[in-house]
């Protein structure tokens, strides 16, 4: 679905709950199903700074940890507070690319509601997935 001003609104709300001590830089992230169940992410970081994980990746594992399978997904929005949106780190392109249908679109905003577009297959063109392991 197209671009909606409540995804900005949630996803604000989503990187409110961020835990960045360390960075200081919060991410929220909305992840939304096909069947229209929503999925708030944050990154969480860890003092062993290694084990942090993205905002992307955490709405991601819990919708899977719920039920939600590969394809079950219609849209993600991430937000920042920067100039301009951020894209998604090559960890979390690559979790997109495992989980997420390759047209899925993924909406990069930032405090001031800048909005990018961009799609799960042009973050990560001629990304491997499990086909390559055919
Ligand atoms: N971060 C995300 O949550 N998503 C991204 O795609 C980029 C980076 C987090 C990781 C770390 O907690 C902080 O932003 C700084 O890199």
């Amino acid at each position: 679905m197209a671009y909606q001003p409540d995804y900005f609104k949630e996803v604000r709300k989503a990187q409110s709950n961020a835990y960045a001590p360390y960075s200081k830089f919060k991410v929220g992230a909305y992840l939304i199903t096909k069947d229209g169940k929503t999925y708030h992410g944050a990154n969480v970081e860890n003092a062993a700074y290694p084990l942090g994980i993205c905002a992307e990746r955490s709405s991601l594992v819990a919708a899977i940890a719920d039920g939600y399978r590969p394809g079950d997904f219609e849209s993600i929005t991430v937000t920042v507070d920067a100039e301009s949106p951020s894209s998604p780190c090559g960890s979390c392109r690559q979790v997109l690319k495992e989980l997420c249908d390759d047209e899925m679109p993924v909406y990069m905003t930032n405090h001031k509601g800048d909005m990018i577009q961009s799609t799960v297959s042009d973050l990560l063109p001629l990304g491997f997935s499990g086909k390559d392991l055919n």
